[in-house]
This record gives structure tokens, sequence and C-alpha cells, in this order.
């Protein structure tokens, strides 16, 4: 049957991956509220559509860091990816460069930065663990920026790994034919049986949980990349990044793997940017499923979103197709709810195209009591 948008991948990677990888990639932690508000929560926003509006052109073009894409929507950091697919990473940046948008790169993946970098031209972000040995991290930096790699995207939300109790259950372990590509010549690419999940005793062993805003100035010192702050949900830790140098906030709850019971990113998303007062970019990721999605995110405020599951079920479903299919279905869906607002190009999204339940009670009168 015909795939007509991105969930349905998700049913179809189900059927398709051994168990203990769908689950990895599925999880959230713990109870999984902030997995299931993650989407939920973008149903308390609806549409304030304008009519009558010239659409038969709409550009979706945007500049990121001074990087030029043709749509809002960029590819999220996610590990692992051979396990989906043979092709892994490879295939995921292939289809984000035929998109035209942005790729992340996860620490954790299967395939190196070189390898990623020599699928062909492509603008790349790098996302960053750091290890307890700073040598490590200064090492791939640098590796990092030879291979043309745009910005870094620190992950700031895990000094320790959340609790999946999924990866738990399974003893989640990295398939012994695959490796942490980037860790190979380190001796960190493997990664232990655990007696619970492999994933988090190899964190709790090598991700340094000292790490703190002075340890992003210091990243400053190894590097010229511009750096996103991946994982902020408050306004104080806005002012703070902004404080520390960031090039750019993402507003992330890590697809609810880590801290239970955070908000929604989506309901996040406007104290971050009220915070950050337009002095650096905040971007999203965490549920985004729709093109309405990310029509909400940017009338809430956000410079554009980044998408995670949905890469790794379609790679599952169908390989570097299913990733095209998905950034175009995103991009058509997109483009449709710009029209259908009456909006010919991002900066003409704005606040009053949408109402939320918190907006209350200006757009959703309530009917009077009866006396
Ligand atoms: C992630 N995410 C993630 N983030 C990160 O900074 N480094 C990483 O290695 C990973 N790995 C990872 C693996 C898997 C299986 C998932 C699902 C997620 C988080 C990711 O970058 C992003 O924040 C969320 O996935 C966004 O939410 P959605 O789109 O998956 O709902």
């Amino acid at each position: 049957m015909e795939v007509t948008n991105v969930m349905e991948y998700e049913a179809i990677a189900k059927q398709k991956l051994p168990k203990m990888v769908f689950d990895y990639y599925a999880s959230g932690a713990e109870d999984q509220w902030t997995l299931a508000e993650n989407r939920n929560a973008f149903s308390r926003i609806l549409f304030r559509p304008r009519i009558l509006i010239d659409v038969s052109r709409i550009d979706m073009t945007t500049t990121v860091l001074g990087f030029k894409i043709s749509m809002p929507i960029m590819i999220a950091p996610s590990a692992m990816q051979k396990m989906a697919h043979p092709e892994g990473e490879l295939a995921t940046a292939r289809a984000a460069s035929a998109a035209g948008t942005i790729m992340t790169l996860s620490s954790w993946a299967t395939s190196s930065v070189e390898e990623v970098a020599s699928t062909g031209p492509g603008i790349r972000f790098f996302q960053l663990y750091v290890y307890k040995d700073r040598n490590v991290v200064a090492q791939l930096v640098r590796r990092a920026e030879r291979a043309g790699f745009k910005a870094i995207a620190l992950t700031v939300d895990t000094p320790r790994l959340g609790r999946r109790e999924a990866d738990i259950k399974n003893r989640f372990v990295l398939p012994p034919y695959l490796t942490l590509k980037n860790f190979e010549g380190l001796n960190l690419g493997k990664m232990d049986q655990a007696n619970d999940s492999g994933l988090a005793s190899y964190v709790a062993g090598q991700i340094d949980r000292t790490l703190s805003w002075k340890d992003v100035q210091w990243l400053q010192t190894i590097t010229k990349l511009p750096i996103l702050v991946k994982g902020v949900i408050t306004a104080e830790d806005t002012r703070l990044a902004i404080q520390a140098g960031a090039a750019g906030i993402i507003v992330s709850n890590h697809g609810a793997r880590q801290l239970d019971y955070v908000p929604a990113t989506i309901m996040a998303l406007e104290e971050v940017v009220k915070a950050a007062q337009g002095r650096i970019p905040v971007f999203l990721d965490g549920g985004v499923r729709r093109g309405t999605d990310v029509f909400k995110a940017l009338a809430l405020g956000a410079a554009g979103i980044f998408i995670g599951r949905p890469v790794l079920f379609s790679l599952a479903a169908e390989g570097e197709a299913g990733v095209r299919k998905v950034l175009q279905m995103l991009r058509e869906e997109f483009e449709l709810t710009m029209a259908l607002s009456g909006c010919t190009s991002l900066k003409e999204i704005t606040r009053d195209h949408v109402t939320t339940d918190w907006d209350l009670p200006r757009t959703h009168p309530r009917p009077l009591p009866r006396l």
C-alpha cells in the first residue's frame, strides 16, 4: 500500500526491524509521558488562516547560520543508523543533500565523518557528545572540520542516559558487526553487553558528567565552527547559552528519551524564543510529523525544525528512497499549509496565524454560563 504520510513508516519499520532495534529507535524514557506529549501538544495549536491572498508562488527557502537551504526542515542527529539499513547515515546524507537541506550526523553514527563527507556535496552539521577524554573530543572536532562539516550541535541534555526501559529489557547493545565509526581508531567504537542497556553503560563509562557552561567556551577555543546548543528548554538556559557564545539553540527534549515529564518542545518553544530576543536563531525538534507541525513551530518563532525518528523508520523501510520520500512529503505538506494559511514566504508566517490553548480567552471564546 502506498505511504501517504510520514507516520506510516513507523509500522513498516516495526515489521522489518529486529525488536531490539525498533524498540531502541521508538522508545522514550520511563513512562513515556513526554513522548506522547511531543505529539499531542501540536493538536493544541490551531490555525487562523488568512484568505484571498495570491498563493500561486510559494518560497520555502531559508538561511541557517548563513547557509541557504530549500526548506526549514532538517535532519536531527540519530545514532546507529546502519541498524536500520546497510547504507545507514550514507543514505541519509544523500537524501538530505538531494532535498537541499541539512543533515546532522550523530557522534554515535555507524559511518564516520569522512565516509559521510565522501557521499558528495551537502551542508552538514556534526552532533557532539563530550567524552571524559578531551583529546578524543578535540580530535573528533578537527576531523569534522576537515570533512567539511559546518557547525557543531552540542548535545547538553545527556550527562547520563535517560532510563529507556525497553533497552533495559532487551539488553540493548550495538550489534557486533557494527561500530561507532567515529571512535573506531580510538578503541571506543564497540559497546559491551551489559546487565541492562549496553548504551547506558557506555555513556556512564565515557561521557563527561561534569560538562558545564565553561566547556561551551572551551569548545570555542578548539574550533571556529558555530555551536548550536541542543537540548535547551528554559528561558534561563537560553540566556546562559547566549552569554556562552552559542550561535543558536535547538529546543529539544531528545525525542523524549532523557528526562520524562518535561514539556513538549512545542510548548517550551515560545519561552525560549522570547528569552533569545532575536539575538540567535532558535530551532526545534521533537514530534514533528506533518507540514502543519512545521508551520506551527515557525509561527511560534522557530527558525526551522529537525526530524529524528521519521528518518530512522523510513530508512528501515526503503533506505535512501524512504528518507527522500519523508522529506518530500513534509515539504509538500508544509507548502500546502502555507498556501491554505495565506503565506507565500517564511517571513510571512506570524504568531497571528495560530492560536493556542494558552492564548485563551481571546480566540477561544467560551460560551457564557447560563444564568
Ligand atoms: C536520538 N537523538 C539523538 N540526539 C543527539 O544529540 N545525539 C544522538 O546520537 C541521538 N541519537 C538518537 C537516536 C534515536 C534512536 C532517536 C530517536 C533520537 C535525539 C534526536 O536528535 C532528536 O532530538 C529527536 O529524535 C527529535 O524527536 P523526534 O523527531 O524523533 O520525535
